[in-house]
Formats: C-alpha cells, structure tokens, sequence
C-alpha cells in the first residue's frame, strides 16, 4: 500500500516567487490497484508523481510505501528504493538515441550488479511484456514514437518493480499507440502491479481495469 500523509510541496519557499503546488494532500493507493490521476495541465500530477517515485521530497508530509518513508530516505537511498521498486513511465522517453533497444532497456539494471546472462533473461521478459522483441537491435533513433514508448515501457519494467508510475504516457501518442499502450497497462494488471498514471487523456475514463480515480485540482485532491 502506498499512504500520502498531509503532503504538501512549495516551490521557491519564503521568496517572492513561493508556490504552493501540492495542499495537504492525503490518499491510500491499495496494492496491485490501477490509479488514475486526473487533472488539467499545472494541477500538481508531476509534481505529486516525482514525489511519489521518491524523486523530490516533499515541504511537509510524507509518503509511506512498504512502510518506508520517502522524505526520510537520505539521497543515496531514494536512488537503490527506486531501482528496486518503481518504474517510470515518461512523456518524453528519456531513452538514449544513439544505443539500440536492448541497450537502452538494459540501463537500470547496471546498478544492481547482476550477471549478463541475469540481464539478457530480464532484458527479454521486458522485451515480451512491451511488445517490441522484433526491434530489439534497432538503435533508438530509427524507431517511431509508438516503438520509443514500447522501448520506454520495457526499460521501466526491466527491474521486475511492483510500482508503475506514468506520467502523461499517451500525450504523444496516436489513437492506435495510445490503446496499444492501454494493453500492456492491463498485462501489468493482470501481473500484480500497482500502477499510477498521470493523464488528462479521456482514453483512460471508464477503463474496467482502472478501480480508482483521483481528481487533482490547483494542487488538492477534490472529492
Ligand atoms: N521546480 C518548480 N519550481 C517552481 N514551480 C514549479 C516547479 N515545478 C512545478 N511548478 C509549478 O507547480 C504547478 C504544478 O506543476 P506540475 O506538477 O508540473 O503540473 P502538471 O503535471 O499537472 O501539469 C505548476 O504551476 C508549475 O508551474
Ligand atoms: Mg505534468
């Protein structure tokens, strides 16, 4: 279960330019449980998001997940909970355009010290589940923005995590990559993960897989 606990978030605090970008927010995100967090642009998903991947701390409150406490974590500790727990699904791919696909899926397992033959078995799983084994020599540059995204998908889940957090995932998307998007997110399901999506793309409304959705508002959760 994923708790955030009376959370805020201000920018620039005690200068001219302070803002406040998250107000108190308080929710329970139930475990192997599909959330969408719904909101217009400059409500607060990024914001939230990055605090919840344990990539920002937040000014006050906090989020537990596994009994851990993300704003106690020291820094070096956010990035080992990270590579062991979350993946990250982005707008932009963030993927390097000069390595070929596996390459690219490969990365967050350096860390983590495994064996080659370790990562070409969860580099392939990866592949499979994204559906994007057919590319897996291609270097990233040549692909279309639906098989980026694939790529994308595959690295965050290259490290088997438990928690999928995607931030505007189909915003670049065409309708036909977009519902392609929407089938890996039901295989993740079916597969136990708990899954938090940022979005404002109606695509994601009435979803059976989806249980939850949170409307986010000028930085409040409304009810
Ligand atoms: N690093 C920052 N410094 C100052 N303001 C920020 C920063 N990041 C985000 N904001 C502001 O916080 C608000 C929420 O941003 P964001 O979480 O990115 O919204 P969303 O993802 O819903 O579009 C916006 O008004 C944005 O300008
Ligand atoms: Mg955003």
């Amino acid at each position: 279960m994923i708790k955030v606990n009376n959370l805020n978030k201000i920018f620039n605090e005690n200068t001219k330019k302070e803002f406040h970008a998250l107000k108190d927010i308080n929710i329970q995100i139930q475990t192997s449980s599909c959330v969408i967090l719904k909101g217009v642009s400059g409500s607060g998903k990024s914001t939230l998001l990055s605090i919840l991947g344990a990539l920002s701390k937040p000014s006050s409150g906090d989020v537990i997940i596994n009994n851990d406490s993300i704003a106690k974590l020291p820094d070096l500790h956010s990035s080992l909970f990270r590579a062991k727990n979350l993946g990250f699904i982005f707008q932009s791919y963030n993927l390097f355009n000069e390595l070929n696909v596996e390459e690219n899926i490969s990365i967050p397992l350096v860390p983590l010290g495994f064996s080659q033959k370790e990562i070409n078995q969860k580099v392939q799983t990866a592949l499979n589940l994204a559906n994007i084994e057919h590319k897996k020599d291609e270097t990233v540059s040549n692909l279309s923005g639906g098989e980026k995204q694939r790529t994308a998908i595959a690295r965050a889940l290259v490290n088997n995590p438990d928690i999928i957090l995607c931030d505007e995932p189909t915003a670049n998307l065409d309708n036909a990559n977009s519902l392609k998007f929407i089938e890996v997110i039901k295989k993740l399901k079916e597969l136990n993960k708990t899954i938090i999506i940022a979005t404002h793309d109606p695509i994601f409304d009435n979803l059976d897989f989806v249980d939850n959705t949170i409307n986010i508002k000028d930085g409040c959760i409304c009810e």
